[in-house]
């Protein structure tokens, strides 16, 4: 299909071809975009079998970030949560879970997350609208425990939508 077809389709649709970011040579693929203008949606495939984070961020640092973390236990149950962090920590559970849908996989090298949430939830305590974000920010770990993703598992991309 030629690229001005899928153009013509998209705006049919009503959605944005967001970015997809192939980081760390595809250690961390993030794909993300807009439907209406008014949903966010994400998948990031990570080699790991530990947690995935995917956050908005008004400077590119985690305080005062908007969090998305997921994965698959040990025990092969996934788990997904909206978060936001308010230091270098522990990002802390939102109070209103503003994730609309997901799906949360992994095999024997990766790991695969995918969500929708609102651009702008209206949670204002706890989320920060796409409009207000100026980098996306992704973080994985080895572990299903929260623990430190370290320097290299890290990193801030400017939001491209
Ligand atoms: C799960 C528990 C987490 C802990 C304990 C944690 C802890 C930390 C710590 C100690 C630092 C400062 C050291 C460094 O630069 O690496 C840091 C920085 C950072 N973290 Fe996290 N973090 C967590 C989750 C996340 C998640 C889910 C994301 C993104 C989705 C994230 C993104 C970042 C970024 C981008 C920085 C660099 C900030 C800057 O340059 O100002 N972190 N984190």
């Amino acid at each position: 299909m030629s690229s001005l077809l899928v153009l013509f389709l998209a705006c049919l649709a009503g959605s944005s071809f967001g970015a997809v970011e192939v980081i760390q040579n595809g250690t961390y693929i993030l794909e993300y975009g807009l439907v209406n203008n008014e949903t966010l949606t994400v998948t990031a495939t990570v080699a790991t079998q530990g947690w995935v984070g995917v956050g908005l961020s008004q400077t590119g640092s985690m305080v005062g970030a908007d969090l998305i973390l997921g994965g698959v236990n040990a025990d092969g149950e996934e788990y997904i949560n909206d978060y936001f962090a308010v230091g270098n920590a522990r990002p802390i559970v939102d109070l209103e879970n503003n994730i609309l849908t997901y799906n949360v996989t992994e095999n024997a090298t990766h790991t695969t997350l995918f969500f929708t949430r609102a651009a702008d939830t209206g949670d204002i305590d706890e989320d920060l609208p796409v409009s207000r974000s100026s980098y996306i920010i992704w973080a994985f770990s080895d572990s299903d425990s929260f623990a430190h993703h370290g320097t290299e598992r890290r990193g801030a991309i400017p939001l491209s939508l």
